[in-house]
């Protein structure tokens, strides 16, 4: 239908162009033959004057003029000439034959003759006038006028206009079928671009087989994609709050419920057992949990990681798989078996004592030994494998975590080349002279490149990773884009910057004042002391040495806090069988007895230092009942604690202090930022923070509150996803493209 419509388009303009040139062409036809045979009739007047002017002139003088008479009715038996007379020099008619119109004279047969157009209408239909003198040369002798038929013109002229009609029609239809054919070609050739276009050739890839007029259009419909995801990007921004439901929303429409599995070192629910022999699940100290752990749960899929509860092996199936939360089983957990060695060289080692200092740049030497190096290639092997084993499709989304595994995404995409791989790294990344200590740098950077999507927290580690692969490697680089181009691949590096489950029912929790009494009766503190928090696990790279030193200088500098102030650390276990991390810890538990010795006294302990996992109920609650938390990282990817303090706050009291050098600076402005190396700046800190009249400290915890509500882990998974989701529709496109292409070189090849 559109195919008729189009071509009647062509045709209808081409009909009335048609009919316009017969119009203009019939009448001048009709003019040119006129002209033509009125040329024709003067020659043969001239002819027949020639021929009668003697026995005419014979006649006139031998008196005979009746002869006259017989001569002209012989000569009218021609067919075309119609009748003569004889007109002397003044215009007088001497003779005519019977067909000679009564009302003609010779005066105006004269002026007749002498016009471009010599034609009489007469009833019996049009005659052409000649008016011919008998002798040339003289200018008194008699004129012949000779009236010739002209209806054979008329005849001639009807044939012609036939013939000239005919020929129009013929040449109309003729256009029309070529046009009709050319028509057609050019719809299809332009319908299979457009579907070439629509298929995403000339958007994704160059232009492989659309014709060179459809480029305009590619291009706008190029610029309209990219209109429409970016405003899609900001839509997804500007959806209020990030929820499960939306994420679940998200993976069914855009991953059309594809399945998801995770990839960390780290497993959300470990089995212990306890000296008693009583078995407890634990949930681990660890960022990557708290913000993983959610999206899980929303996204269902399975999650893969190392087995290290001392009563992990006893909870899983023959498969090493369990449904999980306990009584809940939102996902599968797959547990990962190490052997000790491989734990050591692995985790301990290259990940613990390599990569982990190596990346936070905290003072601590990274240390490097070629046997860590092959254990932490073999377990990223193992992991590889149990992720091919997991993967019920050729193209699972799967989402790796952290350092622990740089070489996964590549060796993931070894085994599942159409996988989606979205490798998060929770740490920093640092500058590329840091980077380049590292023996492996090419390597790690090789098997990080092996992910469709690397993400970090902040646009600034993203900035420093980029540069480092610039560095060390032979890569195409879009700034623009973010892109990296290594061996073909195309990894998008973007920043994610992590975050929690924001609590939206806290009807369950303690009211502030009751989680104050609480932790106020179990620590033994005094009414009205200002309570400052801490809680981390027990790193070097959280600065707490750095906190203790500003509280001990805050102590000796304003001494109207001693007895008034104490400072709560939370310290979880963590690395314990690493040299570095136990002489951090003793010196920890050095210094606070330091403090407390010199400002200490009968029922007051200016510092707690409570070594040991809590679980998450505690740590709410401490802070709930916290005046100030305290967070001086000397580097850190993101840090959720500060994010957690947030949250457990919905009586929007309590203040934050918070070191720049942590990726949540970035996010939270309204906290006290501190340079945590600067003791005096920190103590001063924490000063102002004890003194902040209730108003400042409500109005900067009420902001405080809606950034970390709005973004939440749900909005950080999301975006990966939906960025995820992106590129599996153009790779969807892609294969699209080259099946066409494939199926048309055959078609080729055949013919
Ligand atoms: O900071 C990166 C991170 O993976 C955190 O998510 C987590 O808190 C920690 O490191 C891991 O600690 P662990 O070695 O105890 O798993």
């Amino acid at each position: 239908m559109k195919t008729l419509r189009l071509q009647l388009r062509f045709l209808v303009p081409l009909v009335l162009t048609l009919v316009l040139a017969a119009l203009v062409a019939l009448p001048l036809m009709d003019r040119l033959t006129l002209r033509w045979f009125a040329r024709d009739l003067n020659n043969r007047d001239v002819l027949v004057a020639n021929t009668l002017a003697d026995a005419i002139t014979e006649a006139q003088t031998d008196g005979k003029t009746w002869r006259v008479q017989t001569l002209f009715e012989r000569a009218v038996q021609d067919e075309r000439l119609v009748a003569i007379a004889l007109c002397s020099a003044d215009d007088e008619m001497l003779r005519r034959t019977d067909g000679f119109p009564r009302t003609l004279g010779c005066a105006r047969a004269r002026e007749i003759s002498n016009r471009n157009d010599p034609r009489l209408p007469l009833e019996s239909g049009a005659v052409h006038v000649g008016y011919q003198p008998l002798d040339a040369e003289n200018a008194s002798s008699d004129r012949l006028v000779l009236l010739h038929d002209l209806s054979f013109l008329d005849r001639r002229s009807l044939d012609t206009r036939r013939y000239l009609i005919g020929f129009i029609v013929l040449l109309g239809l003729a256009m029309a079928l070529i046009t009709v054919v050319v028509a057609q070609l050019s719809w299809r050739g332009w319908v299979s671009g457009m579907r070439g276009i629509l298929r995403g050739e000339g958007l994704l890839l160059p232009l492989l087989t659309s014709p060179p007029e459809l480029q305009p259009f590619a291009s706008e419909v190029r610029a309209r994609l990219r209109d429409l995801e970016d405003e899609y990007r900001r839509g997804l921004d500007l959806v209020a709050v990030w929820s499960p439901e939306r994420l679940r929303s998200l993976l069914q429409t855009q991953l059309r419920g594809d399945q998801v599995i995770v990839v960390s070192n780290r497993e959300p629910y470990l089995h212990e057992r306890l000296n008693d022999g009583q078995v407890i699940v634990r949930r681990p100290a660890s960022g990557l949990v708290t913000a993983v752990e959610p999206v899980m749960r929303a996204c269902s899929g399975t999650w893969i990681a190392h087995g290290s509860g001392s009563a992990d092996r006893e909870f899983v199936d023959a498969k090493d798989r369990l449904a999980v939360p306990p009584g809940a089983h939102d996902y599968t957990l797959r547990r990962i078996w190490l052997t000790p060695e491989e734990e050591e060289g692995y985790y301990n080692g290259f990940a613990n004592e390599g990569l982990w200092p190596l990346c936070h740049v905290a003072h601590v030497r990274p240390v490097f030994r070629e046997s860590d190096w092959q254990l932490y290639r073999e377990v990223n092997e193992r992991f590889a494998d149990a992720v091919a084993a997991e993967a019920r499709s050729e193209d699972p989304v799967v989402l790796v975590q952290d350092y622990h595994f740089a070489l996964l995404p590549a060796m993931i995409r070894e085994r599942l080349p159409r996988a989606t791989i979205l490798t998060f790294w929770h740490i920093p990344w640092p500058n590329p002279e840091s980077f380049g200590i590292c023996p492996w740098r090419r390597e790690i950077l090789q098997g990080m490149l092996g992910s469709t999507i690397l993400g970090f927290h902040t646009r600034f580690h993203c900035k420093n990773f980029i540069e480092t692969v610039d560095r060390y490697l032979e890569a195409r680089i879009e700034h623009e884009h973010s892109t990296i181009s290594y061996r073909d691949k195309e990894t998008l590096v973007e920043s994610y910057p992590i975050s929690i489950a924001w609590p939206d029912d806290t009807s369950t929790w303690p009211s502030v004042d009751e989680c104050r009494r609480r932790v106020f009766e179990r620590l033994g503190l005094a009414p009205g002391t200002c309570l400052a928090l801490g809680v981390d696990r027990f790193d070097y790279t959280k600065g707490i040495l750095e906190r203790l030193h500003a509280v001990e200088r805050l102590l000796e500098k304003r001494p109207e806090w001693i007895g008034r102030f104490v400072f709560v650390q939370v310290a979880a276990p963590t690395r314990g069988a690493l040299e570095e991390y136990r002489a951090f810890q003793q010196r920890i538990h050095g210094v606070t007895d330091r403090i407390n010795q010199r400002y200490g006294r009968p029922g007051y302990q200016p510092v707690r230092l409570l070594a040991e996992h809590h679980e998450h109920e505690a740590i709410n609650e401490l802070f709930r009942a916290a005046n100030i938390c305290v967070v001086t990282s000397l580097h850190d990817g993101m840090n959720l604690v500060s994010k957690e303090f947030v949250a457990a706050r919905d009586d929007e009291q309590g203040v934050l202090v918070l070191s720049r050098f942590a990726g949540a600076a970035r996010e939270l402005s309204e906290a006290l930022i501190v340079n945590p190396y600067h003791v005096e700046e920190t103590a001063d800190a924490l000063h102002r923070a004890a003194s902040m009249p209730p108003a400042e400290q409500r109005e900067r915890m009420a902001s405080l509150r809606m950034t970390v509500r709005e973004n939440n882990v749900f909005r950080w998974a999301g975006r990966m996803l939906a960025d995820a989701g992106r590129f599996r529709l153009r790779e969807r496109i892609a294969a699209r493209v080259q099946r066409h292409t494939n199926e048309q070189d055959e078609t080729t090849l055949h013919a």
